[in-house]
């Protein structure tokens, strides 16, 4: 991925952040000597994962919730009394003219974060996104390119390279542990939500909700894709939610991708809202393998749902006894990717979450639903920049 900004340009683009107090001018050439003040994030959607965002943001060094919003007023309210937030806001528009922040957290539903994302940027905010973090890859490329034109960046969710165990399987792969990697699998499913319709709405579905993990996943481990075949479906034509009773299911809740990696590797994600999963939404207790990569030395498995993993599994041709690594979370948890973007525009440290890798995903998921309709193998044209490594 071509870096949008360098340091030296990220500390002359936090000046116009430190415009509005976050980061002082004068501390251009060395940040590390100074203080650095907390990066002030605005949070839109108050609704069910804004319970577990808010513990961690409002816990992170780096930042400080300043405001909140979502059109169910009382929403925001609510979390604004929990987490002795001072401003809160029943739309963006009237968040974009309160209190000054610089980074909108959007965690709203899947069909808004396009529109949202888009004003944001407009008003030169900094963007962490719930997935997608656009509706379209044609839309998410248009945001990228609308960042890069106001001077600030956008990311998007899953923080899944992030996990230890993430980094343990990609040095295996990397360091050639495995041999020849040849195939992977990975799998991840529940019963569905059954708070909000709009999972179920066009622009909604499993792929985006669930599947978007296990392609972050694959594709940070196997690299970028370049085809795939895929076939999605409804299996539950008709459920029942809370914020709207009875509805009819629009978008996937059922979808099988493979897909052909640049080194020739095929891979194969299963997703969906109709899967019994006896560790429920929360995933509690779930100890067995959901990502398996096979190679020509070596295989391993991931244990636990990719976004929280608590090992890995590793057979190789030299040790063949199963061993399990990485069994330390390293304090890694799935909702720390809006901390993790606070730590970079606080102190610059790069993060490994990147938005070409979230651009590819999009692409992906957009391209199986493609795959469905045409009864074809589809040809991806995004790309980032793999192997995935921390800057030293
Ligand atoms: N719930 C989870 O466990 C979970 C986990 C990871 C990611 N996510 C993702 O987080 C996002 C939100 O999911 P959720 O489960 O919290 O949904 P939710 O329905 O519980 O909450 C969404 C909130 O956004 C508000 N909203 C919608 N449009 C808005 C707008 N234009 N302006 C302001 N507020 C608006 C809604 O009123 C609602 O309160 C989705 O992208 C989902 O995929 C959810």
């Amino acid at each position: 991925m071509k870096n949008l900004i360098n340091r030296r340009d990220f500390l002359s683009s936090a000046a116009i952040v430190g415009a509005a107090g976050t980061i002082l001018a004068s501390d251009k050439q060395d940040v590390s000597k100074h203080e650095i003040q907390k990066i002030r994030v605005g949070i839109i959607g108050c609704g069910s994962v804004s319970g577990v965002y808010l513990p961690h943001l409002t816990n992170s060094p780096y930042a400080e919730v300043v405001s909140l919003c979502d059109i169910k007023s009382e929403r925001a309210e609510h979390r604004a009394n929990t987490f002795h937030v001072q401003n809160f806001y029943p739309n963006i528009e009237a968040m974009l003219a309160g209190v000054p922040f610089d980074l909108l957290v959007n965690l709203t539903d899947m069909q808004e974060h396009g529109k949202l994302n888009r004003l944001a940027l407009t008003a030169k905010k900094f963007v962490w996104s719930e997935k997608p973090m656009a509706n379209t890859y044609s839309e998410g490329r248009e945001l990228h390119d609308l960042a890069v034109r106001s001077g600030v960046r956008i990311w998007g969710a899953p923080a899944v390279v992030n996990s230890p165990q993430f980094v343990y399987m990609s040095q295996q792969i990397q360091s050639n542990a495995l041999g020849r990697v040849a195939a992977a699998h990975a799998h991840y499913g529940h019963e569905g939500p059954d708070w909000s319709a709009f999972f179920y709405e066009k622009g909604g579905g499993s792929l985006p909700d669930l599947g978007v993990y296990n392609i972050a996943t694959i594709t940070g481990l196997l690299g970028p894709a370049k085809s795939l075949v895929a076939m999605v479906n409804v299996v539950t034509p008709e459920r029942h939610v809370r914020d709207k009773g009875s509805i009819q299911v629009i978008a996937e809740d059922n979808a099988m991708i493979i897909m052909e990696h640049q080194n020739h590797a095929l891979s194969h994600i299963q997703c969906g809202f109709n899967y019994f999963d006896p560790y429920g939404h929360a995933g509690t207790g779930q100890d067995r393998p959901t990502i398996s990569i096979v190679g020509s030395e070596g295989n391993m498995h991931m244990i636990g749902y990719d976004w929280s993993p608590f090992g890995v599994d590793i057979q190789t041709k030299s040790n063949e006894k199963t061993r399990r690594e990485a069994t330390d979370a390293g304090g890694y948890v799935w909702e720390e990717g809006a901390s993790t973007i606070c730590e970079y525009l606080a102190t610059g440290k790069e993060p490994l979450i990147n938005t070409e890798h979230a651009l590819h995903v999009l692409e992906i998921i957009e391209a199986a639903r493609l795959s469905q309709v045409e009864g074809k193998r589809i040809p991806l044209k995004s790309t980032f920049k793999w192997p995935m490594r921390n800057k030293p």
